[in-house]
């Protein structure tokens, strides 16, 4: 007798999933997968009917995509720890779960906010790109002056898993290790000798400032132009969290005029789009959103999407629920 044909769920792949997590959902399900240059509109045809939808940092999960999926739908896992592509409310309404990939990505985003830092500090994008083009004439005594940092004051705003592995990583650099958080961190404050100071403090007395928040209404341009002004002139400012919490204009005319000494970025407002204004913006190292991207970390971050989505489809809690 021929088998019956066991019908499995569809799952969407918004853009792309790396094998470590493509592969265990393959096995117990029927992907459908937008590809890099998936579109909007392209990713919501795709979405009818699913089980569970794997989105990324750059795919909106909103009402109207949560609609063209239906109501079959089971969850959403994001392949990345932040979740402010998701209307989380929506899903709410909907008791949809959402699940992130939290921990996995920790230690290789704190790292390249400590390489972004080193670099931002020592004028590394401005001397490489002067040697690349040629411009290199010999050893000066008075070029490419940086930032020391051994024994420096860091600020690290927001002490969640990242804030807390970037602070771990400088603390043997730092001279005074501020942080700023909602709620104190008495462990951290132990185990690391932090000081807990309000913003406004902390941006007065750092030498080096390193933004480590979710992006959300409150964090919005928490960073703008009287912040930027508090800090002082030969100051770092470095950013892999989330490009809406500075003021990218203001920070321009912060680096332009010489309000801060530098900046390291990872992200951006509206990226891809880095506006020329901030690409043209002396003293800064600008990387592509690459904070996760280890080949440990992304390997796991698969990993972790697949399992949340497995899980819903068992009809068991997926295990990084954030919503
Ligand atoms: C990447 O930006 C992430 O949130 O994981």
């Amino acid at each position: 007798m021929p088998e019956q044909a066991v019908e499995r769920p569809a799952v969407l792949i918004a853009r792309l999933l790396l094998p470590a997590g493509r592969e265990p959902l393959a096995a117990e399900a029927e992907l459908r997968e937008g590809g890099l240059d998936a579109t909007p509109e392209g990713i919501a045809e795709l979405a009818e009917g699913v089980e569970a939808i794997v989105a990324d940092p750059t795919v909106r999960v909103d009402d109207d995509l949560l609609e063209a999926a239906g109501s079959d739908l089971r969850v959403v896992a994001n392949f990345a720890v932040g979740t402010d592509n998701i209307d989380l409310e929506a899903c709410r309404r909907r008791e949809i779960p959402v699940a992130n990939t939290p921990d996995v990505l920790t230690n290789a985003t704190g790292e390249l906010a400590l390489a972004l830092t080193l670099a931002a500090s020592r004028r590394t994008t401005a001397a490489e790109a002067d040697l690349r083009g040629g411009r290199w004439s010999g050893w000066d005594p008075g070029a490419y002056l940086g930032l020391e940092l051994s024994d420096a004051t860091f600020a690290v705003i927001g002490l969640g898993r990242i804030g807390r592995r970037y602070a771990e990583l400088v603390r043997e650099l730092a001279g005074e290790l501020l942080y700023v958080a909602r709620e104190a961190k008495p462990e951290a404050e132990d185990a690391l000798d932090a000081e807990r100071v309000e913003l406004e403090e902390a941006l007065r007395r750092a030498d080096v400032v390193s933004l480590h928040l979710p992006a959300s209404d409150s964090t919005r341009y928490l960073i703008g132009a009287a912040e930027l002004q508090a800090m002082q002139s030969h100051a770092l400012l470095v950013n892999t969290a989330r490009g809406s919490i500075v003021d990218t204009e203001a920070l321009v005319m912060a680096l332009e005029t010489g309000q801060i000494g530098a900046a390291g970025l990872d992200v951006y407002e509206a990226e891809p789009e880095v506006p020329e204004a901030l690409r043209a913006a002396p003293n800064c190292t600008l990387l592509p959103h690459i904070g996760s991207a280890t080949t440990r970390a992304r390997d796991a971050m698969a990993r972790t999407a697949a399992e949340n989505v497995l899980a819903a489809l068992r009809g068991s809690e997926p295990p990084n629920r954030v919503a």
